[in-house]
């Protein structure tokens, strides 16, 4: 028998929500490739085809919008949660912890259907936003801005953060990052997910251990550290060194390689061209200055190894510009994996098999137990 460390390479699930092609820059959501949706869908009708394979009929669709948005208020338990939790708490953390409260409010918590699924789905997508936006307001002492329904998805929660109504193409560009981080095939927040419902546990519990999984640096966390990266080099001319230096000690830049993609990450592709659009809005900016400069030297460098940008080494700057502040970028990132979380449980639990992986024992054997004096 044989230890397979982290199962790399080994697959778990047959499943038809989205696909990698790694040497090509290649990702689907249900066949659809990631340009299509980015160019043409919006990030709840992506949820819907995440969730239920297909694109949704025009009622369809309004329906599940309207379902959503129902759900966008926070109860006033959940608001005063927020308001004792210690204000230093990471965003990441107090979703983790509120999550599974939310199936006090779920009205299907009993048995684990697809009313169970449905009604999981409508209430995080709505809610979760609403959360971290209120979080926010609560930690800078601001007062806390109540959900519009009448606003985009996108934009009601740049709203929510800011106070300010956001321009048009702010909203749109915002609704298409959640469409980018909506889905990644099997990692480990998404496994995570499966091997808590595989228990029979509720989509609560599988989306709040998901947050977990995906708060740690090597998953979710990555962006932030580029935006630290970023604000370092404080001048293009320092980046040549910085860049030598990391390689000569054989440390990473962050941003750049992917386990799958050895080309350029989609993803990034998309960014990077949201970025142009929104420094249309808003003049030229220093950090986007900085990270052309870092990308091309990076890929000098790097060329023969496959090391490209991948999603995370734009996605920084574009939140900063949206007023998105740095510790809220993973949480963003969970806002919007929520529906490939879901998706995931979904298509899991229909032939449910509980994950009992097995191990090979490397301890002792009939050890005598020693009084504690005589220890
Ligand atoms: N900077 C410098 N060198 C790198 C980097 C990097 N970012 N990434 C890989 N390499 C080098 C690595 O040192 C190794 O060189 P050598 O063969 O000389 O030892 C070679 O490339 C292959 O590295 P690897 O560790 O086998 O590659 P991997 O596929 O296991 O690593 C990765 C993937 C994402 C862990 C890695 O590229 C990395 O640490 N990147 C920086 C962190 C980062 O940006 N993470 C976000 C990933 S995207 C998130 C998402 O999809 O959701």
């Amino acid at each position: 028998m044989e230890v397979y460390a982290g199962l790399a390479g080994i697959p778990v699930v047959k499943s038809s929500i989205s696909y990698i092609d790694g040497e090509k820059g290649v990702l689907e959501y249900r066949g659809i490739p990631i340009e299509e949706l980015a160019k043409n869908s919006n990030f709840l009708e992506t949820s819907y085809l995440l969730v239920f394979g297909k694109l949704p009929s025009k009622e369809e669709y309004e329906k599940f919008v309207s379902d959503v948005k129902d759900n966008l208020f926070l109860d006033r338990s959940i608001i005063q949660f927020l308001k004792d939790i210690p204000p230093e708490t990471h965003p990441m953390k107090v979703l983790q912890s509120i999550i599974p409260v939310l199936s006090a409010f779920d009205e299907n918590k009993e048995v684990l259907d697809e009313k169970h699924h449905y009604s999981a789905l409508v209430n995080l997508l709505g809610k979760v936003p609403t959360i971290l936006a209120t979080w926010k307001r609560i930690k800078e002492g601001k007062e806390i801005v109540m959900p519009d329904p009448s606003l985009d998805y996108g934009e009601n929660f740049l709203y929510m953060i800011s106070g300010r109504k956001p321009d048009k193409l702010e909203g749109r560009i915002f609704d298409r990052c959640l469409i980018l981080h909506a889905e990644h095939t099997i990692n480990a927040s998404t496994f995570t997910a499966i091997v808590v419902v595989s228990t029979l546990a509720d989509f609560y519990s599988a989306v709040s251990s998901a947050v977990g999984s995906l708060s740690g640096r090597l998953h979710g966390g990555a962006n932030e550290r580029v935006y630290y990266m970023l604000n370092e080099l404080k001048h293009i001319n320092d980046i040549e060194g910085y860049v030598d230096q990391k390689l000569s000690r054989k440390e990473r830049i962050m941003g750049f390689g992917h386990r799958v993609y050895k080309t350029y990450d989609p993803r990034a592709k998309i960014i990077k061209e949201m970025l142009d659009q929104i420094l249309s809005l808003k003049g030229n900016n220093e950090l986007v200055r900085i990270a052309t400069e870092l990308e091309k030297i990076v890929l000098d460098r790097l060329k023969g190894k496959k090391i490209y940008p991948n999603i995370d080494f734009y996605s920084g700057i574009l939140y900063s510009l949206l007023g998105i502040p740095v510790e809220f970028y993973t949480p963003v990132f969970a806002m919007a994996r929520i529906s490939g979380w879901i998706a995931h449980c979904k298509e899991y639990i229909r032939e449910n098999k509980l994950f009992r992986p097995t191990q090979i024992y490397d301890g002792g054997h009939n050890i005598r137990y020693l009084p504690l004096e005589k220890r």
